[in-house]
């Protein structure tokens, strides 16, 4: 795919270099164009190594080529990053004072801004009528991080990773149209991960889940304009999506908890998160040690279902109109496949959708990829086409979004 990188000129044009490659290394042709002043912070020459194509900033360069008009046009995406409060100014007004605001002007794919500015420029009402003005031509503007910012300062308004932009860039490549926002205004809880059963202070039991496929659904959920709250088990190494409020937990008990506290008053709660359905009686105090007190055995006792505690309160009245979304991971036995499992799970835990993935034989754990099932409690049956995680979780929202009351 043809990919334009649009650079501005802001100390995050660093990180444009890690997008580049990302890109580069997936198989794409990329062609980065920066404004005059990303020069002044990355040079060109580490733009064209990275991108093996010829960089300018003009429409003066090449002119027989015509390049401020073919770039755009035979582009398969356009992303801008970072996208400053000017650029997006000039972006918004439909200037063409440079090769980069030309070539949005020509561009008819999507295209995705990754904002990055200090907070009070992000909340300043001129940026928010910009923003509001570029999604409205059909561009999508990525709700940026929170975090460190130049300086000492902290808040919104940093540049998402570079692995978090490559995501959603390849998640519209993949549904070839900008991201909804249809989810502002609601409040999402989302669980991630694998839960950790301990038995002693360094052993513990767990599970497979990496928490990829969480994560992506609290991204995709936040980047719909969601105010998402994501709660996490064992996800070691995976960067907290922006503008997402991430809460670490490790036992099933600590997050069936956080679930609870954080579903009171929410649209929405997604649990991606893979609990462990036993934990230990007992947890040794001290490092259970070769010897004489060795245990042959261990004594398990069942955790609480908090998916179906969920469905259990909103029945009670205590939950308002919640959506309910759980997940399921079957391998099909003998006494029936996947979905005969699934159809069974879906009818006992209650929730309004049930995302089915078939696990083994390397699928769905700690992989990128996924794909499955969603089956309402409609009776509504749909196949996820395999993808990225950000793309299912993408249909799964478009499935959500007509559910929230
Ligand atoms: N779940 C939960 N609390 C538990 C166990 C599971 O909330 N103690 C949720 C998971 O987050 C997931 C759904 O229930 O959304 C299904 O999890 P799964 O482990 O497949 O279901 P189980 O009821 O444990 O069924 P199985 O007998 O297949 O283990």
């Amino acid at each position: 795919m043809r990919i334009v990188v649009g650079v501005g000129g802001g100390i995050a044009a660093y990180k444009a270099c890690s997008l580049v490659r990302k890109f580069t290394e997936t198989g794409h042709d990329v062609r980065v164009i920066p404004t005059e002043s990303a020069l002044q912070f990355v040079g060109k020459a580490t733009f064209e190594a990275l991108s093996g194509n010829p960089v300018h900033t003009g429409v003066f360069a090449d002119v027989p080529e015509v390049p401020h008009v073919r770039i755009g046009q035979e582009a398969d995406l356009v992303v801008i990053a970072p996208a400053t409060a000017d650029l997006m100014a000039r972006a918004a007004s439909g200037r063409a004072d440079d090769l980069l605001t030309a070539t949005l002007l020509t561009a008819r794919c999507p295209v995705v801004f990754a904002p990055a500015m200090h907070t009070e420029m992000w909340e300043h009402p001129a940026t928010i009528a910009n923003v509001a003005t570029l999604r409205a031509h059909g561009s999508t503007v990525m709700e940026p991080a929170s975090g460190r910012l130049t300086g000492a300062d902290t808040g919104p308004g940093r540049l998402p990773e570079p692995e978090e932009i490559f995501a959603l860039a390849s998640l519209l490549l993949e549904r070839s149209d900008a991201l909804p926002r249809d989810l502002e205004g609601r409040r999402v809880v989302v669980s991630a991960g694998g839960t950790r059963e301990p038995l002693d202070p360094v052993r513990f039991l767990g599970n497979r889940s990496s928490g990829k496929q969480g994560y992506a659904m609290a991204r995709v959920a936040a980047q719909r304009g969601a105010q998402v709250t994501l709660i996490a088990g064992n996800t070691i190494g995976l960067e907290p999506p922006a503008a997402v409020e991430v809460v670490h937990v490790t036992t099933a008990e600590q997050m069936g908890t956080a679930v609870d506290k954080h579903s009171v008053g929410a649209d929405a709660v997604i649990m991606a998160a893979a609990v462990a359905d036993f934990r230990p009686v007992n947890v040794a105090a001290a490092k259970i040690k070769k010897g004489a007190h060795e245990p042959n055995s261990i004594e398990l006792t069942k955790n609480r279902d908090i998916l179906a505690g969920l469905v259990q309160a909103r029945r009670d009245g205590q939950l308002g109109g919640l959506a309910i979304v759980g997940f399921a991971a079957e391998t099909g036995d003998e006494h029936g496949d996947v979905l005969t499992h699934a159809r069974a799970k879906l009818a006992r835990k209650g929730c309004d959708l049930l995302v089915v993935n078939a696990v083994g034989e390397g699928k769905a754990f700690e992989v990128d990829n996924n794909d499955g099932w969603l089956l309402g409690a409609d009776g509504t049956e749909q196949s996820l086409d395999h993808g990225s995680k950000a793309l299912l979780a993408s249909r799964v929202l478009d499935a959500l979004g007509p559910l929230l009351r």
